[in-house]
């Protein structure tokens, strides 16, 4: 939980920090834009303002404290036609700054005012520090709240989930004992000479035992906490050979191991075996005629494959096997009778041996799973 927390709380922050960023781009567009059309608008009025034959360095003064553009500059030309009106925008000869000039026509003399535009500018930077400040101020807060927000959904989640799990547990729990009762009773009946019904309680006994499935995965998922389970140090070839007796007998399984390498893990051999079983049970359950068990040491990792030649799995369909109740077709899968809690179990098993697990589906499917050496050696 406390990783879908981070998450949330990761996407949040970037949702908050682009919407912060698009609207101080926004911002600093309009405010350029009105800056500049307003010093434009200020030298227009500076240059109707000026009376070409009776300008004196006072009233220029005057003219700079009234329209608060510093620095301005005046040029007043007689009898020069030529002389473009309007703005225009031009680097001064140092390059570092601009120059901005409006040009207009009184009479017969030309009038040309200018400022600088960088020094005009820089009023233009205060004001993108002060919201660039405040936009900090104000992401940090967002982020403060969003944190408690999303901490208090994660946290009702949690509750839920956590109350959803002990409900299963508690029905599954109940389902059990009853369901062994029906069990040993149907079995009995079956001892009997009578053999008149054994069709039928055959067929009870089959729906029994797939209910007595159910309950014992779904037990198994809601109980137990595999992250405290103890470890110890088991030998992944034996537990191999223990399961090949086991499914010989209903399955092809072919063996590579090379005899020369130890591997020994860190692991709970119960667990282990029941991740391992459900893997090759589904093989045997997905018509697979054929299994290859691979076991590989390199540096750090002992790596078990284990690839049968059955129906396979569609691509597009693999990255959800590992879900709770999650089965690939249901429809193509019809016959075949399951609850989609396998590869979950599995999945939980292997999670608390930090091993990482892979699916690969092209003939048949193939699992490869890899044990880290070195975690486990700490574990
Ligand atoms: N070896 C396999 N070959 C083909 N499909 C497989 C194989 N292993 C798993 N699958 C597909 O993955 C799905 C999920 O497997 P999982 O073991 O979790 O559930 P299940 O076998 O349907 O039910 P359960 O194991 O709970 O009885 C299966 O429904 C099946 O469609
Ligand atoms: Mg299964």
């Amino acid at each position: 939980m406390n990783n879908l927390k981070n998450q949330l709380f990761y996407k949040f922050a970037l949702v908050v920090f682009i919407i912060i960023l698009i609207f101080e781009g926004a911002m600093l567009i309009a405010l350029k834009k009105s800056f500049d059309t307003h010093l434009k608008d200020k030298l227009a009025l500076v240059a109707s303002e000026i009376n070409p034959k009776n300008f004196s360095p006072n009233a220029l003064i005057e003219i700079q404290h009234k329209y608060k553009i510093f620095p301005l500059f005046v040029k007043i030309i007689n009898n020069k036609s030529n002389l473009p009106l309007g703005y225009s925008i031009k680097k001064t000869s140092n390059k570092k700054e601009k120059i901005i000039s409006f040009t207009t026509k009184k009479g017969n003399y030309f009038i040309k005012v200018s400022t600088f535009y960088s020094t005009n500018e820089d009023k233009i930077k205060i004001i993108r520090t002060i919201s660039l400040l405040i936009s900090f101020i104000i992401f940090l807060i967002v982020l403060m709240l969003g944190y408690k927000f999303i901490d208090t959904i994660v946290t009702q989640i949690e509750i839920s989930f956590k109350k959803l799990k002990n409900f299963n547990s508690n029905v599954s729990h109940e389902l059990k004992t009853p369901l062994a009762i029906m069990k040993s009773e149907i079995e009995v009946a079956l001892m009997n000479e009578d053999k008149k019904c054994d069709k039928t309680l055959n067929s009870l006994l089959q729906e029994i035992n797939y209910l007595n499935d159910i309950t014992e995965k779904l037990l198994f998922l809601t109980k137990n906490d595999l992250n405290n389970c103890k470890l110890k140090e088991i030998d992944l070839e034996e537990l191999i050979l223990e399961l090949f007796e086991k499914y010989s007998k209903k399955i092809h399984i072919s063996l590579h191991i090379n005899e020369d390498d130890e591997y020994i893990i860190k692991g709970d051999k119960t667990l282990l075996k029941m991740a391992l079983s459900n893997i090759i049970e589904n093989s045997i359950k997905y018509k697979a005629l054929k299994i290859d068990i691979i076991l590989k040491k390199t540096k750090n990792k002992i790596i078990l494959t284990i690839k049968d030649n059955g129906m396979g799995i569609p691509k597009e369909k693999l990255p959800f096997i590992f879900d709770e109740f999650y089965r690939v077709d249901e429809s193509h899968n019809k016959e075949i009778k399951g609850f989609g809690l396998g590869l979950s179990i599995v999945k939980n098993i292997l999670k608390a041996h930090k091993a990482k697990i892979k699916v690969k589906s092209e003939r048949g499917v193939e699992f490869i799973i890899e044990f880290p050496l070195k975690e486990l050696s700490n574990h």
